[in-house]
């Protein structure tokens, strides 16, 4: 824990040596990295490591009770994974309670040495990671919403690598400054951090060139602002074409619905070098709070660079096609006095998943029964009709229930935002997979006439994508965590000698998981907007997983 002042107000915060926000980890594609994380709170914490893919090593994944106990007070654990295939931004981050508030930080992983990006080198690299703060302790927050039945509060301010911004009265000269060199180019590693909100970031003077999302690379293009919502990475470059001067960088929320938001602009300084520090700084208007518009000019302009050496995989034929609606519902809860004996609630497919007691994974591996189910439904249980009657109920199902993916089939998604209570961006994050975002929509998904506009070439690629508000988005993947033959045999020889180095060489190179899909908005996924896949070679549950490590804490 560690005394932190923000917004003239102090409180303790649980950071990663004593940083907010927290060290980056620097690895290499092809890199395999071990984390020690010994937790000296008195919280039980576990850490995820948010876009890798962790083929095989899915005990190194995270997320408290699906791919592990979390570590308690006083023990530790060491993550092991092995970075095959990929190479980019991404972010890990705590993965129980709200403790994701101050515990994240950025992960870069370079490509491999002497591999040049697909783009030209810039001369300097920078994370900025967009988050909020909360005058109180986060904990108590959620807390305090649970116990009512209501929505928690908002934050305070939104950060920029950690501070509001000179903008914010008692933040003055604490922003974060990012320094130039006129006529240089500047990648900036934009990381969302935020529990709550999808934010807008813009610099002011400056054209964003957007080049890589979730650690995919895209087909380059320039804008003036771009919309990330929590969980996602974005890649810009930035060129210093301005001479000289002071410019304001900024990020402020973006929700296409009447909900309430903190609305404070979190500002930093791009800062030319030999401009005097008194020089007044160049200020931008951000795009509304429901400048839907904006946004969606973004989201229409990214495709998968789709080249030769990083072609898009994107499956053709389908073995899975599921259909989940995600929203909010309302159940009974006779303890909620403020909530007038109800709770709000969130669902997908009407099931409001129960966080188990025994991790998930364990479960699957030591063949434990009576912790989940595997009838997670395909389809809504009733026809979902967006633009029709509202259900009569508003009531969801609770359960502990996955959906059963065969090891290597290939699957296609349709998420739709029910707007049921509040219609809401959703940022649907799966673990373990990268997945190709095909199509998207307002309305009602067509399951006739859309699939016909689906982009089957260049889609992009990514591990979190917005479900419009009041609309749906249409994702493909294929369930083949470890990353495809291909990326084994052909892509990274270090995977190659692994897997033949293994005694089992064929089984070895194919895996089983449990793999956690939820709304990365946290009061959504507190609320039950979450459910996991288990992915099966039909071979025994051992089969492929490597042998949970011997400090994997116990539950
Ligand atoms: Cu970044 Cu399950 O989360």
């Amino acid at each position: 824990m560690k005394n932190t002042s923000r917004l003239c107000s102090h409180k303790p915060i649980v950071t990663v040596n004593g940083q907010f926000p927290g060290p980056t980890l620097y690895a290499r594609e092809g890199d395999t990295v071990l984390v020690k994380v010994d937790n000296h709170v008195k919280y039980n914490v576990s850490i995820h490591w948010h876009g890798i893919r962790q083929l095989r090593t899915g005990w190194a994944d995270g997320p408290a009770y699906i791919t592990q106990c979390p570590i308690p007070t006083g023990k530790s654990y060491v993550y092991n994974f092995t970075i095959t295939g990929q190479r980019g931004t991404l972010l890990w981050h705590a993965h129980i309670l709200w403790l994701r508030a101050t515990v994240h930080g950025a992960i870069v992983v370079l490509p491999k040495r002497g591999v040049p990006y697909p783009f030209p080198t810039p001369h300097k690299e920078i994370v900025v990671i967009l988050a909020e703060w909360w005058k109180s302790d986060t904990e108590a927050v959620i807390n305090e919403a649970l116990k009512s039945g209501l929505a928690p509060n908002v934050s305070d301010a939104h950060t920029i690598n950690g501070h509001p911004g000179p903008i914010s009265s008692c933040s003055s000269q604490r922003g974060f400054k990012l320094s130039v060199e006129s006529g240089k180019s500047y990648m900036l590693r934009i990381i969302n951090a935020a529990l709550n909100e999808e934010l807008f970031f813009k610099i002011a003077g400056h054209k964003l060139t957007v080049v890589e999302v979730d650690a995919t690379y895209l087909k380059p293009f320039k804008i003036d602002s771009i919309v990330i919502a929590p969980g996602q990475t974005t890649n810009v470059i930035v060129t210093a074409d301005q001479g000289s001067g002071k410019y304001m960088v900024a990020a402020s929320p973006f929700m296409d619905s009447p909900i309430a938001v903190d609305n404070m602009t979190a500002t930093a300084t791009l800062h030319y070098s030999g401009t005097l520090t008194s020089a007044q700084t160049t200020l931008t208007t951000l795009p509304a709070q429901n400048a839907t518009p904006v946004a969606n000019n973004f989201i229409n302009s990214l495709k998968s660079l789709n080249s030769k050496k990083y072609p898009a995989k994107v499956p053709q034929k389908i073995d899975h096609s599921l259909f989940f609606t995600v929203g909010l519902g309302i159940n009974p809860c006779p303890t909620c006095k403020a909530g007038n004996g109800s709770r709000v609630v969130a669902d997908i497919n009407n099931v409001t998943f129960v966080m188990p007691t025994t991790a998930l994974l364990q479960a699957h591996y030591f063949n434990k029964k009576g912790v989940f189910t595997t009838d997670f439904p395909g389809n809504p249980p009733s026809v979902f009709n967006y633009t029709g009657a509202p259900p009569t109920s508003l009531a969801t199902t609770n359960g502990t229930k996955l959906y059963r993916l065969s090891y290597n089939s290939t699957v296609q998604l349709v998420l739709q935002d029910t707007g049921i209570i509040a219609p809401e961006n959703h940022p649907i994050h799966l673990h373990g997979f990268n997945f190709f975002v095909v199509g998207r929509g307002v309305g009602n998904f067509n399951p006739k006439k859309d699939p016909k506009n689906f982009n089957l070439v260049d889609p992009v690629e990514r591990n979190t994508v917005g479900v419009p508000s009041g609309g749906w988005t249409a994702i493909r993947f294929q369930a083949d965590n470890p990353g495809t033959f291909y990326h084994f045999f052909s892509r990274t020889m270090f995977s190659f000698s692994y897997c033949n180095y293994l005694p089992r060489t064929f089984h070895l190179c194919t895996s089983s998981g449990v793999w956690f899909m939820h709304c990365h908005l946290e009061v959504h996924t507190t609320w039950g907007l979450k459910m996991a896949f288990l992915v099966d070679n039909g071979k025994g549950p051992n089969e492929s997983l490597i042998p949970p490590p011997s400090d994997l804490p116990k539950c």
